[in-house]
């Protein structure tokens, strides 16, 4: 068996080497994490940057069994917020000088929602002179929607695929017309042809998740060449069907645990991308966030969603700031990276390395 030390001082990894990796504890473990603080500051330096998140709506036409907000949970009260709270959100960014702004909603393919999103962009461009980066995470759409999206000033794209294991993604998306893992791999495609930096992502410590799906996941993020990755612990949420099968998941401790091995994992695998603290982790531990910041994320994700609808906007269970604004987030974020021994990127774009290199 080759030496924990020796997979650490390589370039490339086997699928072995990866899950040896995902695996790490105690002495290992921290060698990992030193190893991956050490290439991010080598390779993206020591920046953090802010993207304001607005969660402008929550109608979703799917229904996939983990999320908080699917088409069938009834529980959830519907909202969409008024474009000028939208704007309000990004001035706020472009004011608080944060790089960029992601808008999220859930997905939804009519006219109404594509006119509403491009003017959206439109307007947000307006605001800040063309300063402020545009992020859209708002779900599969035809080829014409991103170009025209993207012709409107979008520049970035979330898309995560959720898991990269074929069997896997069909038994958490219910195969029917509106979940298809074909078809989700052509927009991944489809983004990269416009010109999108794309983002993609998965969930750790799924049921039915192998150590080894999840190196299969790290393998796919670097073949399909992305240039961003938010990938966060998987949270259970009581009202969606997989709820059913929460005896088959790890504690939440060690799907935390899991999760930041992904990160400084993926940090080794990918050095120049831009790696996000996904907001799920500090569900699980205050400090979260802040923790991945250690051992090689460098973009956070401050929400800017409206107070009033933070509550309905629950993709999964004890979704942190739900009672803060804007204000206090920012904040209270500052204090935070301080903490972790980063800075925070202001009035930069802050794009993916990647990105750069690749276009
Ligand atoms: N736990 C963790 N992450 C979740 N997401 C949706 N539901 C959950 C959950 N229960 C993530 C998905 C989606 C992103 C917006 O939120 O990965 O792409
Ligand atoms: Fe809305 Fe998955 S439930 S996209």
């Amino acid at each position: 068996m080759k030496k924990f030390e020796d997979i650490l001082a390589q370039n490339d990894f086997s699928r072995d080497d990866l899950v040896r990796l995902l695996e790490a504890e105690g002495a290992e473990r921290t060698a990992l994490f030193s190893a991956a603080a050490a290439r991010k500051e080598a390779v993206v330096g020591k920046k953090v940057y802010f993207r304001g998140l607005v969660e402008f709506s929550n109608e979703c036409s799917k229904d996939c069994l983990y999320c908080g907000i699917r088409h069938s949970n009834s529980k959830v009260v519907r909202y969409e917020a008024a474009d000028e709270d939208i704007l309000a959100a990004c001035r706020f960014a472009w004011e608080n000088k944060f790089g960029s702004v992601v808008l999220q909603s859930g997905e939804l393919s009519s006219t109404n929602f594509i006119n509403r999103v491009d003017y959206l962009v439109k307007q947000i461009k307006a605001l800040s002179n063309g300063g402020l980066g545009i992020t859209l995470s708002c779900g599969e759409q035809t080829r014409e929607t991103y170009e025209r999206w993207f012709e409107s000033g979008a520049h970035r794209y979330l898309l995560r695929i959720e898991s990269s294991t074929r069997e896997l993604y069909q038994k958490i998306h219910p195969n029917n017309d509106h979940h298809s893992f074909e078809k989700r791999l052509e927009c991944l495609r489809l983004l990269k042809e416009c010109g999108y930096q794309v983002g993609t992502g998965v969930m750790i410590g799924l049921p039915f998740q192998t150590t080894e799906n999840l190196a299969d996941d790290l393998l796919f993020l670097k073949s399909i060449d992305v240039d961003m990755v938010g990938m966060g612990p998987y949270i259970e949420h009581e009202d969606t069907p997989l709820y059913e099968f929460r005896h088959l998941i790890k504690s939440k401790q060690e799907r935390f645990d899991l999760a930041l091995r992904m990160v400084a994992t993926l940090r080794l695998l990918m050095p120049d991308i831009n790696i996000a603290a996904a907001t799920a982790l500090q569900a699980i531990d205050p400090a979260g966030r802040e923790k991945a910041v250690k051992i090689g994320a460098n973009i956070i994700m401050p929400n800017l969603t409206p107070s009033a609808f933070r509550k309905d906007y629950q993709l999964y269970e004890d979704k942190p700031c739900l009672d803060e604004d804007a204000d206090q987030c920012r904040n209270c974020l500052e204090a935070r990276i301080e903490l972790a021994g980063s800075e925070i990127g202001y009035g930069e774009w802050g794009d993916s390395k990647h990105f750069e290199r690749r276009k």
